[in-house]
């Protein structure tokens, strides 16, 4: 199983487009130790030809051509990819899939609560439902995906899509509006979980002992946009447990004994991004990977 991601930041890339915080100065300036990275996506295979979407960022053309694999291979028209799952509904995992129309066949999976919110929106008609078909995901029930791959989905604490939101936000819950994903070839399988509100017993259960697992990786600390100055919200409001401190990643993935944890979808103000901070140091000294774009792991 092939394993690349596309885009390792969170909603916004990095740099973001009007931040000019500290960390995301680094960026502007093209400092080496501040690479640039596109919305957070992966690209899974079982047989190096059909390609499954983990999420469809808003930068999914440009991962396109940066990558070789999910470009077409025969004439007139082709694409690599033969499926697509969202793990939520937030604009970072859905644009791209305006980036797919252009009458391509592929399968598109998600909870029947974001094919819902999809079902909502006509502009999501533009994928024309005679080449895409819906597939509502069952949680914990494996679905086999193109090029030997199995799909599972499962529940993990989030939120609603902040476009979604109404005056009383419920965070944390185990709604399907956020899953995490287990993808599989019959011999070893990974974990993606880019958005998690919380640890909880079930989820720890699940991840313990696993091979990989690509995690939330946010926010350093749940007050960091509040003191970077470019925003009003913690991580916790945000559906997003934070990597340091007693609740954070460091902490609850690490006491579950998983061979490789990545960090991905990375907020443009956290540090961590930076190959020369000590939060980069103390995350790595942890056992822990920092995603970046073009990162290949194959299991
Ligand atoms: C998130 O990960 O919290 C969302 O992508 C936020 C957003 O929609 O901007
Ligand atoms: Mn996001």
């Amino acid at each position: 199983m092939r394993i690349i991601v596309l885009g390792a930041a969170a909603g916004g890339g990095y740099p973001q487009w009007n931040s000019a915080c500290a960390v995301g100065r680094r960026a502007w300036a093209r400092d080496p130790n501040g690479p640039w990275r596109t919305q957070a996506s992966l690209a899974v295979s079982g047989d190096g030809d059909r390609w499954t979407l983990l999420n469809a960022s808003p930068d999914l053309r440009s991962q396109i051509l940066a990558t070789a694999a999910l470009q077409p291979k025969h004439a007139p028209r082709h694409s690599p990819i033969t499926s697509v799952v969202l793990t939520n509904g937030d604009v970072d995992h859905i644009a791209g899939l305006l980036t797919l129309r252009e009458s391509h066949r592929f399968r598109l999976f998600a909870s029947r609560r974001i094919l819902a919110v999809l079902a909502a929106n006509p502009i999501f008609d533009v994928l024309d439902p005679a080449c895409v078909e819906r597939c509502p995901l069952e949680l914990n029930q494996p679905v086999t995906l193109a090029g030997g791959l199995t799909l599972t989905a499962f529940p993990v604490p989030g939120k609603v899509a902040l476009y979604l939101e109404q005056a009383e936000v419920a965070i944390g819950g185990e709604t399907e509006d956020t899953i995490g994903l287990e993808v599989g070839d019959g011999r070893k399988s990974f974990f993606y979980v880019p958005g998690c509100a919380a640890m909880s017993a079930d989820l720890a259960a699940r991840l313990r002992q696993a091979g990989l697992v690509f995690f939330d990786g946010t926010l350093w600390t749940d007050d960091e946009m509040i003191r970077a100055e470019v925003g009003s919200k913690t991580g916790a409001r945000m559906g997003h447990m934070s990597v340091f401190g007693p609740e954070g990643s460091l902490v609850a993935l690490g006491a579950l004994d998983i061979d490789r944890k990545v960090l991905i979808h990375i907020n443009n103000t956290n540090p961590i991004l930076l190959e020369d901070s000590p939060e980069r140091r103390e995350v790595e000294a942890a056992g822990f990977e920092v995603a970046f774009d073009g990162m290949e792991i194959v299991l």
